[in-house]
């Protein structure tokens, strides 16, 4: 059963360890700057996870936890500052912010290539076209995962639960551009066991603690579990009953141990990816 569960923590750990060595040849060391506005907990912890991970591979961060009543204008002001600071490689504005803010308009003021979530319109229309500049760093962190079981995309039935802009989009947006075929679900589609049951590949991203039974899945297929969800005994699950699951599909990734740690690796080579192209560009120190 051992190895059938995809490890991100091991994969994770090799994309760092690399990045760890490459930041040895930088001129300076990249830098992450990472904004919360208020004290959503879960916020908190991915925060404090991004910040911990830049520490570890030598990268430098730049922390602005903004109280709950930051207006529009003083959330924008820090982002235009932070779009010119030639220091600053990459800027990450930690979602969901609160109600008064427009999630949208924050997005759209970080300058594109400093864009280390991939969320900006001009990066998603890129991945959109099959031109792929900087990717949402969830659904990037499992394609690395699926390269290394290297599966035929062409031909492949992929079902992803999901719609959101974070990881149910720019996922199906990564599988169509390998030649797979994309059913795009989201937690009210008729069938829904029914299709997933026909899926090589299913990804799970809802937010709906064990949602996908054993009887969903294709026996042999790969089960990806975005999901992270506490339950009321304080333990962390996925949308995903893991447990029922694991002697059906052919690999799974476990929660917690699985994708949330890709998601982290795949920011950090982000923020690498955004300082060598603006050294590229500007010459910046
Ligand atoms: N909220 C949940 N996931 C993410 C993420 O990957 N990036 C940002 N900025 N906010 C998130």
């Amino acid at each position: 059963m051992q190895d059938k569960i995809l490890n991100g923590r091991e994969f994770s750990n090799t994309i760092l360890d690399n990045l760890a060595r490459e930041v040895a040849k930088c001129k300076r060391p990249p830098c992450l700057a990472v904004v919360l506005v208020g004290t959503n907990p879960a916020s908190c912890v991915y925060v404090n996870n991004k910040k911990k991970a830049c520490e570890k591979i030598g990268f430098t961060s730049k922390s602005f936890e903004l109280p709950e009543t930051t207006t529009q204008d003083q959330l924008l002001k820090i982002v235009h500052d932070l779009n010119q600071d030639k220091n600053v490689d990459g800027i990450l504005v930690q979602m969901p912010l609160p109600k008064h803010l427009d999630s949208k308009l924050i997005i759209d003021n970080i300058t594109p290539h400093k864009d280390v979530d991939g969320f900006h319109r001009y990066n998603i229309g890129s991945l959109a076209l099959n031109d792929p500049q900087i990717c949402p760093c969830t659904p990037h962190g499992v394609m690395y995962m699926l390269e290394k079981l290297n599966p035929t995309y062409h031909g492949l039935n992929a079902v992803v639960i999901g719609m959101s802009n974070i990881v149910g989009r720019p996922m199906a947006l990564e599988l169509i551009n390998r030649g797979a075929t994309v059913t795009i679900c989201n937690s009210k589609t008729k069938n829904l066991a029914e299709l997933c049951r026909h899926a090589d590949l299913l990804i799970v991203g809802v937010g709906r603690p064990k949602m996908v039974k054993a009887s969903w899945v294709k026996p042999g297929s790969i089960v990806i579990d975005i999901g992270m969800n506490r339950l009321d005994n304080g333990k962390l699950c996925g949308d995903v009953d893991f447990d029922e699951v694991l002697p059906i599909a052919g690999y799974i990734t476990p929660v917690p141990g699985g994708v949330g740690l890709m998601t982290i690796a795949m920011l950090m080579q982000n923020t690498m990816h955004c300082y060598t192209k603006q050294f590229e560009t500007t010459g910046a120190q």
